[in-house]
């Protein structure tokens, strides 16, 4: 029979690295309840609609990457592709701006894009995100670019990223510039590949992330955003740029940095990382203050950001804490049939107190036991034997220092 293998650009995670999630993942929790963001969990499927609405008919997300499909009743279901539109969704659905107090959220889980799979991108990836709701002020972009340097920081990771900033200015600000973005690029359309050329018309700003050298050459005396700028695009980005500067978080303003979703208004940043290679986009985010209001909900400003765990993990390769040997990790080796009820027992009672404890149940020799608790990184080894058995006794082996000792049973909680 041939063996079932997983789907191309999805991955298991296997215990080994499921402890570096873990930790990742506490490092977010704390972060996120520090900050006084609450955990929010949505369904993976959603309907097409939504991201149809929010993310942009015209994006790569939209046109070729979502995993959608007719339902059974007709309906259009798709598995989400990212988590802002849902979050916003929930956010409306459920009233959360009615108390009329910032709401504050965060997430982590799966999400599904059909891109071309390779190191740091996958079909099936996972994000940590936040989201804030209700002010349109520029201390509320610090707080939510702060939470990210906080969660870099506790990762190692801060020495190793850039912080791209740029504003996209309110819509009125957007409209003037797009229109005189297209008449620079106009005359020179036929020297763009067909990708930029489809974008022109539809979704222009776009242009402006293109990989191509020749593409940013030409590029490099277009119009800058930053002159459409309104009095209040204007002030809004540089407090945001104080606010900043008093958190000593460092920053480059990068005036192509526009995002690959359409919802965005005003401030846009990214962190990128080398080490990540050509993928090196870590965590990136801005605002929506339109969202809320295009998914049928009373207006009101939102901004939030979302990190690739994968991509996290990949950065922080090498600077990960030591896979500490478990100071609480104890392995039970029993030889004798008579013995497996008092392991069972005794095992029971170390976990009450807070122990790992592993016990072999293929009934395999001493040797084979003792091997599987090194190769475990136990702390301890507990060898009861046919005579400890008759003893009421156990030995205490101690597998980093190699010394041991028998104890009565009774008194083995005094002597771990
Ligand atoms: P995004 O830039 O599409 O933004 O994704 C955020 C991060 O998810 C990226 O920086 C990257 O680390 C990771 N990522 C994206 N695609 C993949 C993939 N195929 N494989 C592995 N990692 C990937 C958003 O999703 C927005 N919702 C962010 C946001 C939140 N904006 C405001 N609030």
């Amino acid at each position: 029979m041939n063996q079932i293998k997983s789907i191309k650009g999805t991955h298991d995670i296997l215990p080994i690295e499921c402890r570096k999630w873990q930790e990742l993942e506490k490092i977010v929790h704390d972060a996120c309840s520090m900050h006084g963001y609450g955990e929010i969990r949505t369904p993976i499927l959603e309907q097409t609609p939504l991201f149809q609405r929010s993310v942009g008919q015209e994006t790569d997300i939209v046109t070729k990457e979502m995993y959608s499909w007719k339902d059974r009743d007709g309906s259009d279901i798709t598995l989400r592709p990212e988590l802002t539109a849902s979050v916003t969704r929930s956010f409306i659905q459920h009233n959360l701006g009615i108390q009329n107090a910032a709401q504050r959220l965060y997430y982590m889980g799966p999400l599904f894009r059909r891109e071309r799979p390779q190191k740091g991108r996958q079909r099936q990836f996972h994000q940590f995100g936040v989201e804030a709701f209700g002010s349109v002020n520029p201390e509320q972009d610090a707080e939510i670019i702060s939470i990210a340097w906080h969660i870099l920081s506790k990762c190692g990771l801060n020495d190793d990223v850039i912080l791209h900033l740029n504003s996209l200015g309110s819509s009125e600000c957007r409209i003037k510039y797009i229109d005189s973005l297209k008449e620079f690029i106009s005359p020179k359309l036929d020297k763009f590949s067909e990708t930029s050329q489809r974008r022109f018309s539809k979704n222009t700003l776009r242009i402006l992330d293109t990989k191509s050298d020749h593409e940013k050459t030409i590029l490099k005396n277009a119009p800058q955003i930053s002159d459409y700028f309104t009095e209040e695009d204007e002030n809004h980005f540089n407090q945001l740029q104080n606010y900043l500067k008093v958190l000593k978080i460092p920053f480059t303003i990068n005036q192509k940095l526009v995002r690959g979703l359409d919802y965005y208004s005003r401030t846009v940043f990214e962190f990128t990382c080398s080490a990540l290679g050509s993928q090196d986009a870590l965590l990136g985010g801005g605002r929506y203050d339109r969202l809320v209001e295009k998914l049928g909900g009373k207006s009101t400003p939102g901004i939030g950001f979302a990190a690739g765990m994968e991509r996290f993990l990949i950065a922080m390769e090498g600077k990960q804490k030591e896979i500490r040997t478990n100071e609480s990790k104890v392995f039970f080796v029993c030889t004798e049939e008579d013995g497996i009820p008092i392991t069972l027992s005794l095992s029971q009672k170390l976990r009450n107190r807070g122990k790992e404890v592993i016990m072999d149940s293929r009934r395999r020799s001493m040797k084979a036991q003792l091997r599987e608790a090194n190769k475990l990184n136990a702390r301890y080894a507990l060898i009861l034997g046919r005579e400890e058995i008759d003893k009421s006794e156990i030995i205490v082996k101690d597998l980093i220092k190699g010394s041991q000792k028998k104890v009565e049973q009774s008194t083995l909680f005094d002597n771990l």
